[in-house]
């Protein structure tokens, strides 16, 4: 079983999927490591403030080192990943709110605070994983509180249960507080 683990910055990826392959005895592997280390980029983007995916290179490489039993974390798996490396992906979601005050605590700058609150709010990551991936081999986790929990959740849709997607509608809630415009003008 190749795992995928991916979520925008802060979801709680890396915990995660470190207390995933421990549990499930599964090798762990952090893709974004394997981008900077192997230059699998073309450069970093000063004014975005990450790396520039050189997604067939990446592709290639992933391919090259695909291995049986792993989980591979990395927000870049959303841009890389398809079925012929992957077999299921987990999709981590954050309430804003949340991800808010976990990424000022990670020291990112208020743009990049912004600009990754407002991917988590408006779905782009899930958006691209199903562009490339059948949504039934994947599962949404709101991992805003209860890192356990999550974990149990996911090591079920990993046996084969049948697992619903947890509910997140971030835009309905920020709606609701009337906070669209400090979060998404
Ligand atoms: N389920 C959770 N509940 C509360 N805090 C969490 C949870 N998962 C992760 N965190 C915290 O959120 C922050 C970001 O987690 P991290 O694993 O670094 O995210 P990512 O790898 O996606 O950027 C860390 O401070 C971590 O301790
Ligand atoms: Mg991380």
């Amino acid at each position: 079983m190749k795992i995928g683990v991916t979520g925008t910055p802060g979801t709680g990826k890396t915990t995660f999927s470190k207390e995933l392959s421990r549990r499930l005895g599964l090798k762990y592997v952090n893709i974004e490591d394997i981008i900077i280390n192997e230059n699998l980029h073309m450069g970093y983007d000063e004014t975005r403030g990450s790396y520039i995916l050189d997604i067939d290179r990446a592709y290639r490489k992933m391919l090259e080192i695909s291995e049986p039993n792993t989980v591979y974390e990395g927000l870049s798996i959303a841009y890389l990943a398809d079925e012929e490396w992957l077999d299921k992906i987990i999709i981590l979601r954050c309430n804003p709110y949340v991800l808010e005050k976990r990424l000022a605590e990670k020291g990112f700058s208020p743009e990049k605070i912004r600009e990754n609150v407002a991917s988590e709010i408006l779905d782009v990551i899930p958006s691209e994983v199903y562009s490339r991936f059948d949504r039934r081999k994947t599962i949404q986790i709101d991992n805003s509180n209860d890192l356990e929990k999550s974990v149990d959740k996911a090591i079920r849709f990993i046996k084969g249960e049948e697992v619903d997607n947890d509910h997140v509608d971030w835009l309905g809630l920020v709606t609701e507080r009337n906070d669209i415009r400090r979060f998404l003008d």
